[in-house]
Parts: C-alpha cells; structure tokens; sequence
C-alpha cells in the first residue's frame, strides 16, 4: 500500500525503469543528471500526450498552424529574445564554500539537500551569482571559424523567427496561432525529482498572435488559459489536483505582461508548475524585428493597417506532463481478494489500448482466433499486445500495472459457440461478452 507522499514517486520511478517507460540516459555509462531516456512503453505514452496537444491545438482548428523549427539557432536569435544576459534565462547560485558545488540560491530544498550531505560542518556560501542556462556548442570545422550556436533555451523563438515565413505562405487572418512540440535544453544547476526538472526536455507550445489592445489581450489571455486547464483536465486528473497561479510581477519573465501557471499537487513537493500561460505582448516580434533587420509586422487588408501583433503563449512541458499523469494515475487496491497495483490511464493516452489472450497456450484454435483478432485490432489501434505467458490471473496484473484499459480474452466459448470474447475492465475488473466483428467500435466507443 502506499504509505507516504514520496513512497508514491518512488513506486512510479521503480514502475518506469521495471516496465520500460523511463531509463536514466545512457545509463551502462553511469548516466548523466537530469538527462533520461524513455523506453518501449514510455514513447508510446509521450506520443499519445502530443498527439493529443496538436490534435486538440492544432488540428481541431481553423486558425492554428503548425511549424517544426530546429534545435540549434544562432547567438543572435538569443540576444534578441533577451536569453542571453542578465535578463533571461538565469538563475541565482551560489557556492558552497567546502566542496564548491554550486546550488540554486533560491531553492530552499536545494540547500537543505545539500548541508545534509556535509552533515554537522558549517557551510559558509558565496554571494549569490547569477547563472545563465543556456546550452552553447559550436558549428564549423575548426576552432577558429566555428560559430557559437545555442541549443534552444525555449522552442517559442523557432515559431517567431518563423513568423513572416507562415504569413508569407498561408496568408492567416488576425488573430491566429502558431503551435509546436520539439525538445528544449537548458543547464539546470541541480536537476531533480526524476523527470521534474531536466537539463533536456520536450515543450509543446502555442503563440497566439492577436491585434494589440488591453481589452482585446485580456480576453484572449482568459480564452487560452481556460483551453490549456481543460487540456489538462483531460489528460485525467482531478479537478481538485490542478490549481491556477497568478506570478508576482517579480517572479514574472523577462517577457512577460503576465504569467500564470497552471499547478498540479505533487505528492514529493505539493503545488508545482505543470504548464505556463504568458502574455508575451510585442516583446519576441518587435525586439527580432529590431536585431534581424526584417519586418515583422502585420498587415491587416480589411482594416487597412499595420502592426506588431502581441502574442499570448501556452507552454506546457511533455515530461512534467508525463510524470504527473503518473503519479495521479498510479492505484493501489484489493481485486479478487488480492492486493495489486495498476495505473488508471484516460485510455485516450494509455500506451497500450487492448491486450490479447488466448485463455490456453497449448490449444492451438484458440491461440489462432486469438492471433487473428489481435492482427484486426492491431492494424485499427497500433498499440495492441498479444500475450500467452503463464496463467489469465497473471496477465491481467501485468497490463493492470502499465494502464491497459481493456483485456480480450479468447476461451472455448468463442470457438465452439461463437459467442464473442471476453472483455475485461481494468479499473472494475468486470468481464463481459463482446461479440467479434464488434470489438473495434466497442473500444473506439470507449476512447
Ligand atoms: N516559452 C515559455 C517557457 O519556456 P517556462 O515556464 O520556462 O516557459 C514552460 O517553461 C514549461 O516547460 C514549464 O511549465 C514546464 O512544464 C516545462 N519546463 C520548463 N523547464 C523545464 C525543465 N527544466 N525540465 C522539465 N520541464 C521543464
């Protein structure tokens, strides 16, 4: 049973690495902090989390585009966008003054982790510094032509210095959006809490650009927070697990007119950011305008006129999604008078839609009915698992314990009678009979 907040993180990482979601990145090396790879069950519960953004942010609608812009941009992308400097991507730290590790100044965990670990001596730490997170490397062929380029520090820039190329080639109407998901990188001074706080990470984000105007902003702004809190929603939480946060104004982006954060309940530090909802203003347009020569604004043909469009942002992380998706989807409970754990996923995500058994191995018209049922579903779901290894009871355990929203079974009944398969439930552990050709709109139904 789970018996404290951090007992439940740590039976989600141990579920990760025994049944190939998440790894520590190159692991068989001693790995690297703050870095992981995900495995087999892992990508296909990523995948489904972006589908689902592009599906809900890009595709249901008429006036969102999306763009997929590259990792590496050059120095001047990030001076535009104020990264670069004591203006943008920076942390305070300071130094301990006995090993001289560096922590966050302003993570009062960070430093408490840290006195732990030099026991009764007294730390005397430096005065704070500030720390800029940005990942460079180089490009060119040799050292002294080579230029200095970033990994991106946000994926928001890829989508504006592509803004002129989206309006010169899908000539959009005001307002109109511009999404994206691809990995961002930043050098986080103590990475933690497994997939919380990363040095290489997965956004998906919106740019909504809009005719500027308080009013106009405001709406927008409330619009977008409202779409990015149901998204959530539906990835399967509980309402009372996911909160508003209005940022301070000095706790706010170098960027921003306003940020809130939509904040899910952790069980390893309470309330923590899930996704950020700013209102960038004209701050991205109007500064790359000014350091790339172009002209970024807008022209408007029915209102004749011209303007820098303001901008109001979803970001929202794919991994911290993950992991929360996790940590609220893992149960524990007692099932046919035994204890088991198993991971109720929204089946819209779950990496594994249905799993197919034939009831017996060694009968071989049940194992073949039950491999051509698997092929039909396979080829309508994708993620569809057969499985004929040790007995029902067990198999079922081991879907429960990666989300599988239904198990088939295949028995004699469906041979000798033709009288269906049996479709268990994973959260009641109910059966009931489903008749063959009606499987697929049975599970679609479902999703
Ligand atoms: N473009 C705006 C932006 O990047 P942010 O609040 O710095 O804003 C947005 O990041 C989201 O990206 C966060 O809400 C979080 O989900 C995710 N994120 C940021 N830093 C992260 C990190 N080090 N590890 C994992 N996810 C991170």
């Amino acid at each position: 049973m789970i018996e404290s907040k951090n007992d439940l993180m740590e039976k989600v990482v141990s579920l990760c690495k025994r049944r190939g979601f998440v790894f520590q990145g190159s692991e068989i090396y001693g790995g690297l902090s703050g870095i992981y790879d995900y495995g087999p069950l892992g990508v296909e519960l990523r995948h489904n989390i972006k589908q689902y953004f592009w599906e809900k942010f890009i595709n249901d609608r008429d006036d969102v585009y999306g763009v997929g812009a590259a990792i590496l941009m050059p120095e001047k992308v990030w001076e535009a966008s104020g990264h670069v400097g004591k203006l943008g991507l920076v942390d305070p730290v300071v130094e301990c003054n006995i090993c001289h590790e560096r922590v966050r100044a302003d993570q009062i965990e960070a430093i408490v982790d840290h006195q732990a670990k030099h026991k009764k001596e007294k730390i005397e730490w430096s005065e704070p510094k500030v720390f800029n997170l940005l990942v460079e490397t180089k490009l060119g062929a040799s050292e002294e032509t080579a230029t200095k380029v970033y990994l991106r520090g946000e994926i928001t820039q890829g989508v504006h210095v592509n803004f002129k190329n989206v309006l010169d080639s899908m000539h959009p109407k005001m307002p109109f959006g511009i999404g994206q998901i691809g990995k961002a990188f930043r050098n986080e001074i103590t990475p933690r809490d497994f997939l919380f706080r990363l040095r290489e990470f997965e956004q998906m984000e919106l740019q909504y650009y809009i005719r500027p105007g308080e009013e106009e902003g405001k709406k927008q702004f409330e619009y977008w927070k409202q779409i990015a809190f149901d998204w959530y929603l539906g990835l399967g939480f509980k309402k009372e697990n996911l909160r508003f946060r209005q940022h301070a104004p000095d706790e706010r982006a170098h960027y921003a007119k306003d940020a809130w954060d939509i904040e899910y309940n952790t069980p390893f530090a309470g309330w923590k950011e899930a996704w950020g909802i700013h209102h960038r203003g004209d701050w991205d347009l109007k500064r790359h305008s000014e350091y790339s020569g172009e002209d970024l604004s807008y022209y408007d043909e029915e209102k004749k006129d011209r303007f820098i469009p303001w901008d109001i942002e979803c970001s929202g992380g794919v991994d911290r999604a993950f992991l929360f998706v996790l940590l609220e989807a893992y149960t524990e409970d007692e099932l046919g008078g035994e204890t088991r754990s198993y991971l109720k996923l929204s089946p819209r995500i779950s990496p594994v839609t249905c799993a197919v058994f034939p009831l017996l191995k060694n009968k071989p018209e049940l194992v073949e009915k039950a491999r051509e049922i698997y092929k039909q579903l396979k080829k309508e779901f994708g993620a569809v698992v057969f499985d004929d290894n040790g007995n029902i009871g067990k198999r079922y355990r081991r879907q429960d314990e990666i989300g599988t929203p239904w198990c088939l079974t295949v028995d004699f009944e469906t041979i000798e009678k033709n009288n269906g398969v049996t479709v268990r439930d994973r959260d009641t552990g109910e059966q009931k009979r489903i008749e063959v050709p009606e499987l697929i709109e049975y599970i679609k139904s479902q999703i």
